[in-house]
């Protein structure tokens, strides 16, 4: 394996689930957090999981021991000097990542290597702080990271291009589905998927539909597990703000819709209520913009070389549970269907029409 022992630092939702994630899959995690009391909540959290595994017949008992056993924890950063891959999952602040690299770089030695779970931050900004930024990438987890099988591996602008395979590699070997991406805000998956949350809020906020019409419009147009309100409501309105903030550099359809923008940083759920129903033409249109709030950033991306259609196709299969796969469902709806539903985004917002629109038909070729 390309790094045999890692260290975690953030033993909260996240760096807990990668704990666990990679304990299952045999690799000899240390565990690190600012209090002996987050730390134990964190292997607290990887003890539940394998002991509701092996209750559950999923595992053996002795295999789940096993597994709690590889994760060790201390609230002291010294630990992490032994370990080949440290991967940092503090909060989403880049002055508390800074301080933080400020301190690795006494501790750990040349060899090592560091990657953000930022969702947010620029990670070839965050490996600045960094003493050899070339030993810097990111590595974003989707949550529940004990079970989501995607992991985003992104190149920093100055990333070792062998590191960056060996991360992929050590994504596969530890039992995820690695997607390579460009350094870009949203990467290759949240670039799509909360502007689609996001457009949702804004038929809402529109009149065009309820909650509840265009979650279903959104299950039967995309094929998503859930609809857009029940997953918002879910990951919390206020995490998808602040993402859609994180995505204004890509212009004016990244807009924030006007009730999360209101709402900002307030802790609320949508109210999606019964009322499912809806007339044949506003359906129509709600599911043309939530096909468009999906298509138009992943063209975008294409455009950017930030992941390939497959890889985007992967990801919102198995991240998000879209029962179809937005490019491959641009495939089959063909150059011209796509260009109609695409200029609703292109022409309300004034940007271009992406140029791999001309590719449509043949992008998972
Ligand atoms: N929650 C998600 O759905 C999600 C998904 C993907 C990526 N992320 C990213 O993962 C990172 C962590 O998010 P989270 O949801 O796990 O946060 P969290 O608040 O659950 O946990 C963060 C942990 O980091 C610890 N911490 C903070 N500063 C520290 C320091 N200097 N040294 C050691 N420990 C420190 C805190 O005590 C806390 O336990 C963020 O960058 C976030 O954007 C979150």
């Amino acid at each position: 394996m390309s790094f045999k022992t890692v260290g975690i630092i953030g033993a909260g939702t996240m760096g807990s689930g990668i704990a666990t994630s990679l304990a299952g899959q045999g690799v000899a995690v240390a565990l690190v957090d600012m209090t002996e009391a987050a730390v134990e909540r964190g292997l607290g959290a990887v003890s539940k999981f394998y002991g509701r595994a092996a209750e559950k017949g999923k595992m053996s008992a002795e295999d789940a021991d096993a597994a709690v056993a590889r994760v060790s924890g201390g609230a002291d950063l010294a630990a992490l000097a032994q370990c080949d891959l440290i991967i940092e999952a503090v909060f989403e602040e880049f002055s508390v990542k800074e301080d933080l690299y400020a301190k690795l770089n006494d501790i750990l030695p040349e060899t090592a290597v560091v990657a953000t779970n930022t969702s947010a931050l620029k990670v070839s900004e965050l490996a600045e702080g960094y003493k050899d930024p070339a030993r810097f990438l990111g590595l974003h987890y989707f949550n529940p990271a004990a079970i989501n099988p995607i992991v985003e591996v992104v190149r920093g602008e100055k990333t070792d291009p062998a590191l960056f395979d060996a991360a992929l590699a050590f994504c596969r070997e530890t039992g995820k589905k690695p997607i390579a991406c460009k350094d870009h805000y949203g990467f290759a998956i949240n670039r799509f998927f909360v502007p689609y949350g996001n457009e949702a809020v804004r038929l809402m906020d529109e009149g065009v539909g309820t909650p509840a019409q265009i979650d279903r419009v959104a299950r039967e147009c995309l094929e998503v597990a859930a609809g857009p309100f029940l997953v918002m409501n879910l990951v919390k309105p206020k995490i998808m703000y602040h993402a859609q903030n994180n995505l204004g550099p890509h212009g004016a359809f990244y807009a924030i819709a006007d009730t999360l923008k209101a709402k900002g940083d307030a802790d609320y759920e949508f109210e999606i209520g019964e009322d499912a129903a809806g007339d044949a033409a506003s359906d129509a249109k709600i599911a043309d913009r939530l096909r468009a709030a999906v298509f138009f950033p992943i063209l975008q991306e294409l455009d950017e070389d930030v992941a390939s259609a497959a890889d985007i196709d992967m990801g919102a299969a198995l991240a998000l549970r879209f029962g179809k796969e937005p490019c491959r469902l641009m495939d089959a709806l063909g150059k011209d269907e796509v260009r109609r539903i695409v200029a609703l985004a292109t022409e309300a917002y004034g940007h271009a029409m992406p140029a791999s629109l001309e590719r449509v038909g043949s992008l998972r070729d």
